[in-house]
């Protein structure tokens, strides 16, 4: 099962699949392409580290979504790599029936809260701000619905008394680092990752 990713950020996600797949607990699953929509992302410098191609595609013209030109420029590059499966691991940007209508079926997302409760940005903020006893992380198919597709799986995350936005997050984040390589393990039909 060829996996492309794409992140806007650190790429601590595509990092914990990488090192999954060089582990062997990847099933059956490969990673054959990482791109970003931001030029110096941490992400892009896991290609080199990993021998897997990583690119910057130019996300111009709009600021928060992927249409038009930059639309086509990534459903080009990630065509190019024939995707099974097409993982969103941070990528901050919202996708469009363009993008959507060509990898149909195909694309999962990572969301760090139990959907479908704070959808959208800052979700480990929003479950702070509401006073929740729980969060966690959710990976979910993509949809047009923005965090609106099918569940696949989650996990719980507590939140303790005097708990910081930084300390959240780390804790959801490494709930994700298990959860998403687990979750890519089983959809390439060879079980869950040990
Ligand atoms: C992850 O926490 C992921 O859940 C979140 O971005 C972070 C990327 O971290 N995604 C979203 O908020 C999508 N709406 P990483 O670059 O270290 O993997």
């Amino acid at each position: 099962m060829r996996v492309a990713i794409l992140g806007s950020g650190r790429g601590s996600n595509a990092e914990a699949i990488l090192s999954a797949q060089a582990a062997g607990r990847l099933g059956r699953a490969r990673v054959v392409g990482i791109f970003s929509d931001v030029a110096d992302a941490g992400i892009l410098a896991l290609g080199p580290r990993f021998g897997v191609p990583a690119t910057f595609v130019d996300p111009a013209p709009f600021r928060t979504k992927l249409e038009g030109d930059g639309e086509a420029r990534f459903v080009a590059a990630v065509s190019a790599v024939h995707p099974d499966m097409v993982v969103l691991a941070g990528f901050m940007r919202v996708l469009k029936p363009g993008f959507l209508g060509a990898f149909e079926g195909r694309i999962i997302n990572l969301h760090p809260s139990l959907l479908p409760r704070f959808p959208g940005l800052d979700a480990v903020g929003q479950a702070l701000r509401a006073g929740a006893k729980v969060t966690g992380c959710t990976v979910h198919r993509v949809t047009a619905v923005i965090d609106g597709g099918a569940i696949i799986a989650q996990t719980e995350v507590p939140i303790g008394e005097g708990e910081t936005h930084d300390s959240l997050a780390q804790k959801v984040h490494a709930a994700e680092h298990a959860l998403l390589p687990s979750v890519i393990a089983r959809l390439s039909g060879a079980g869950a990752a040990a």
